[in-house]
């Protein structure tokens, strides 16, 4: 067996890498301690946003010593590739029960926080116990409605980023780290 790092081929495809996959396991361990202490012996019922959070959530749950519930909501697209321009709306909506649960909320990035602001309020109306918010990636400068986390792995700048589950055009989830499109792929037109 050869002892050579083979590169996912989907990395000629960035610019730049912005976080490696060394630097997310790390993070993610560390996020899973401090959500540990956070929440001390309470069962954490988890909310996961799919697609984008599917591989942030699957590994940062090994990290998660408590019980835990597992639940995924689906928020219908409201943005374009790379740019927000409308509103979100719950596509597929939670089935198991929050009233009086600690609710953990888990998305890959805050941008513009329309996506967090609304899950946080409809979830908030089934008057959980508590509701806290995880994020992989927390673009601050973007945000449009004020919007904070209490857990974030990464502050990054605003650039759009694939990988880790984050898509461009439902492309690049599978890439393990996190980097910034080139531009000239960010607008293919056999992908529209
Ligand atoms: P928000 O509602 O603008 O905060 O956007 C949140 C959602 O937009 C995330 O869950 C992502 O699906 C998507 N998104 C925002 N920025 C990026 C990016 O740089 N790359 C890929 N998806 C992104
Ligand atoms: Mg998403």
């Amino acid at each position: 067996m050869s002892n050579t790092l083979k590169l996912h081929p989907a990395h000629t495809d960035l610019e730049a890498i912005l976080v490696t996959e060394t630097a997310i396991k790390r993070r993610i361990k560390r996020l899973g301690t401090q959500i540990a202490e956070t929440y001390g012996d309470e069962e954490i019922t988890v909310v996961s946003i799919i697609n984008g959070a599917i591989l942030f959530t699957a590994d940062l749950l090994r990290f998660i010593p408590n019980p835990v519930r597992l639940d995924c909501i689906r928020i219908s697209s409201y943005r374009n590739e790379t740019k927000s321009i409308g509103k979100p709306q719950l596509l597929h909506s939670l089935t198991l029960d929050v009233t009086n649960r600690h609710v953990l909320l888990i998305d890959d990035i805050l941008d513009t926080g329309k996506t967090l602001a609304m899950v946080t309020k409809t979830i908030t109306k089934l008057k959980p116990a508590s509701l806290k918010t995880c994020v992989l990636l927390d673009k601050k400068g973007r945000r449009e409605v004020p919007f904070d986390a209490e857990f974030v792995g990464f502050q990054i700048p605003d650039k759009f980023v694939v990988g880790y589950g984050l898509d461009f055009a439902e492309r690049y989830r599978n890439l393990p780290c996190i980097g910034v499109l080139k531009p000239e792929l960010q607008n293919p037109p056999e992908w529209a």
